[in-house]
């Protein structure tokens, strides 16, 4: 089984939670951002907040709801900060290949100073990018909160940032946390003049691997309880499947939340009929992409197959999803008005 390699704004993870690291471009001297309240923490270039530091262990892979990660607090607020405020753009990379990425989300990289993001995302961008930028901040897994507040930090001290992520900022992503951060601080979003460079979301991306079949109404849900507890994924499960939707499953599987995605599959098949079309993508768009077309059926044994982990979306057909030549197919509803 792979490990957990796919993270944001609604992950966790087993380990290595909230400790903050810098890459090799951070071993430069000195401040990189000039706020005033900048702290002695040597893994910041700008005023990083005291919730960078503290929330190590504690930000993310707990399932309990009072988990001192509720305690985290902002650090520095916008009365700290003495200069002209940089912009923040929050850059979707979408599924992992440069091809993948827009010319907009490129060409916002690149008039970045500033690079933020999840290691693994960090690796995902063209060398051409990452070597032209002043300063690159990433954090592994389950550092979201900090990684965002420390962007915010260095826009509100001058320098023009972007914070990235894997597929689309707005999909389970860190567009609103950015947002909620800013508020927190005092500032406002057009204080950083604010904006948000769309990427293909993994659904697309996935969906596109495994023929049509999201061409209808269709509604994702995630399985990570990290930050919605799991008795609201069962009841928003059930109100889903419950109606004629294709529905793509986000976070479907890790370790330690191997019953989530069994409890998935019973309610999906409370529904659905066992035979109902699903689609399996693992990675999209990167090198180790698998891409499965199964039923409903068979769905909860694969739970412990490499090919579902944290960087697989699941695509469940609706009532009218089928699958003609390896390709799975939800009509549109054309049928009923064309002969074709
Ligand atoms: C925290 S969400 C981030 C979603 C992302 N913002 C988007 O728009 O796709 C992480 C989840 O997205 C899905 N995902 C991200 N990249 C993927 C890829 N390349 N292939 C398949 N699924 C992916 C997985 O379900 C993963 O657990």
């Amino acid at each position: 089984m792979s490990t957990d390699t796919d993270a944001d704004a609604d992950d966790e993870s087993t380990s290595n939670c909230g400790a903050s690291s810098t890459s090799e471009t951070d071993a430069s001297s000195g401040s990189k951002c000039g706020g005033a309240s900048s702290s002695d923490d040597s893994s910041s270039k700008c005023g990083a907040s005291t919730s960078s530091s503290s929330s190590s262990g504690s930000s993310c892979g707990a399932s309990s709801s009072d988990d001192s990660s509720n305690e985290q607090e902002v650090g520095a607020t916008v009365d700290d900060f003495d200069a002209e405020p940089g912009q923040l753009i929050a850059v979707g990379l979408g599924p992992g290949h440069p091809e993948g990425m827009t010319e907009r989300a490129k060409n916002a990289l690149l008039e970045a100073d500033h690079l933020v993001g999840y290691t693994t995302y960090i690796e995902l961008i063209p060398d051409e990018i990452t070597e032209q930028a002043d300063d690159i901040y990433d954090t592994p897994m389950c550092g979201e909160v900090s990684r965002t507040e420390e962007s915010i930090d260095r826009a509100l001290a001058g320098n023009d940032v972007a914070i990235v992520g894997s597929g689309d900022p707005n999909v389970y992503a860190l567009a609103g946390l950015a947002l909620e951060i800013l508020e927190s601080k005092g500032a406002t979003a057009s204080m950083v003049d604010f904006e948000v460079v769309p990427g293909v979301p993994a659904a697309q991306s996935c969906g596109a691997r495994l023929g049509a079949p999201l061409v209808n109404d269709t509604v994702s849900v995630s399985l990570s309880d990290h930050l919605v507890p799991m008795p609201e994924i069962e009841s928003r499960l059930h109100a889903v499947a419950s109606e004629n939707f294709t529905i793509t499953i986000y976070n479907p599987w890790s370790r330690k939340r191997r019953e989530n995605f069994q409890k998935c599959c019973e309610i999906l098949l409370a529904h659905r009929d066992p035979d109902t079309p699903v689609g399996i993508v693992h990675g999209a768009g990167r090198e180790d992409e698998q891409v499965m077309i199964t039923e409903l059926g068979e769905l909860e044994e694969l739970g412990e197959h490499e090919i579902i982990d944290m960087t697989t979306t699941i695509v469940v057909g609706t009532e009218d999803t089928y699958v003609w030549d390896d390709r799975m197919v939800t009509p549109r509803g054309y049928e009923t008005k064309y002969d074709y």
